[in-house]
């Protein structure tokens, strides 16, 4: 019966036909759609709150609107992944709400976030571009079905905010003086940054399933061309400059690639290469704002937990009690100020891993004892472990926004 299945499977595959239902598939090739399917769906997800936070910055309520529009689109685009992901077996409502920030799967780039309306239409014109090229891909060639039709609309949108991308970028380039700095700043730290999007370059690359599955048909070191090929002709026609060049048919990078990354500074160090195994490193640890995005979405959702009639997560209550406590100093609370780096739960314990803003930080042990008697109080809490951990050192930039905003409020220069 497998293998007849198998067999079936594997003739449609090669026939180039189109695989409409699960009874249809291996279940190898079920866990390679799945991944994929995660992969975008999360990417599209992630990017509605990293857009958000800079399409607060438009210039004018026209230009929020058209902000928010695409927004509206990237969720939308979520939703196509998720649901498919729901015929396939999945839970759309723990994939979105319960996991882990660190456990959702998309590029780096969206962890550095984005903070003016310049950086916004940068990320139209670079990181949609970067997902039109993947997602024009996998339209193209997908061999499932449902997805390969549900991207239609996707594609048609995509291109809407690449659009607002180049438009954005072209006016604001011919504006010139400050505003053109602005651009050509955030072009400097996103550019390389999309250009890991595509990943590990072939030879360094397991062998993609992906590709015997007819899940994508182009490789990373075939994708990432034609991307370049788009983005560095624009960005020059607005005179732009990026780090790469044409060579006869072909487009080079003017820097080691890859390079060293300051997430922090949103600098690159083009006279440190560094190697793939440090850049895996780098995506594992997720950036700055990983938390931050993912919680944006997930907060209404513990919100308002209790008036559906179910129950909270220990996790989220766990979240919510760190986010009552203040810092001893100034008016801002853990979670906001960017201290707790994670909680995990071991049975009855909960382990708090903790950073402070300084060594040596005489509010330290106050802080500690306000956690434990905190976390105590909580029902389901026998004991609190708190691991206090000096990498990645704490920076300003991990604050949240509304941290940032109630500091400025203080009367701090954040
Ligand atoms: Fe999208
Ligand atoms: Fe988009």
């Amino acid at each position: 019966m497998e293998s007849s299945n198998s067999a079936a499977f594997e003739g449609l595959l090669k026939r180039g036909e189109l695989i409409e239902s699960v009874s249809e598939m291996t279940p190898d090739y079920l866990r390679e759609l799945k991944h994929t399917l995660i992969v975008s769906g999360d990417t599209e997800l992630i990017s509605a709150p990293a857009y958000y936070l800079a399409a607060r910055k438009a210039p004018s309520v026209n230009a929020f609107m058209t902000g928010i529009a695409i927004i509206q689109d990237e969720l939308a685009h979520a939703h196509i992944a998720y649901h498919i992901l729901e015929e396939l077996g999945e839970s759309q409502e723990a994939l979105i709400f319960k996991r882990d920030p660190k456990a959702f799967r998309y590029p780096y780039a969206f962890d550095v976030p984005l903070e003016s309306w310049t950086e916004l239409v940068v990320a139209n014109a670079m990181y949609d571009q970067a997902g039109f090229c993947l997602l024009g891909d996998i339209h193209e060639q997908c061999s499932y079905g449902p997805w390969k039709r549900g991207l239609v609309k996707v594609m048609a949108e995509e291109n809407f905010h690449l659009r607002n991308g180049r438009n954005w970028s072209k006016r604001i380039s011919q504006a010139g003086g400050a505003a053109k700095e602005e651009l050509q700043r955030a072009v400097d730290w996103m550019f390389p940054l999309t250009v890991e999007w595509f990943g590990l370059p072939d030879n360094l690359k397991q062998h993609s399933a992906q590709l015997d599955y007819r899940l994508k048909g182009l490789t990373n070191d075939q994708l990432r061309p034609q991307w370049l090929s788009t983005v560095v002709p624009f960005m020059a026609s607005i005179g732009i400059q990026v780090p790469a060049h044409q060579e006869n048919s072909h487009y080079v990078l003017d820097y080691p690639f890859p390079s060293t990354f300051d997430a922090e500074a949103k600098r690159w160090d083009f006279n440190d290469p560094c190697t793939w195994d440090d850049v895996l490193s780098r995506w594992r640890a997720r950036g700055p704002r990983n938390a931050e995005m993912v919680a944006l979405f997930q907060e209404s959702f513990s919100k308002f937990l209790p008036q559906r009639g179910r129950e909270i997560s220990l996790q989220q209550r766990i979240w919510s009690a760190l986010a009552q406590i203040d810092d001893p100093e100034m008016p801002i609370n853990l979670v906001d100020l960017g201290v707790v780096y994670g909680v995990a739960l071991e049975g009855r314990t909960v382990r708090v891993r903790l950073t402070f803003t300084a060594m040596g930080c005489p509010a330290s042990d106050m802080i500690i004892g306000d956690i434990r008697e905190r976390l105590l109080a909580e029902p389901g809490v026998d004991e609190v472990a708190i691991d206090v951990v000096w990498d990645p050192p704490w920076s300003s930039s991990r604050m949240t926004v509304e941290g940032r905003e109630a500091l400025r409020a203080w009367g701090l220069s954040v």
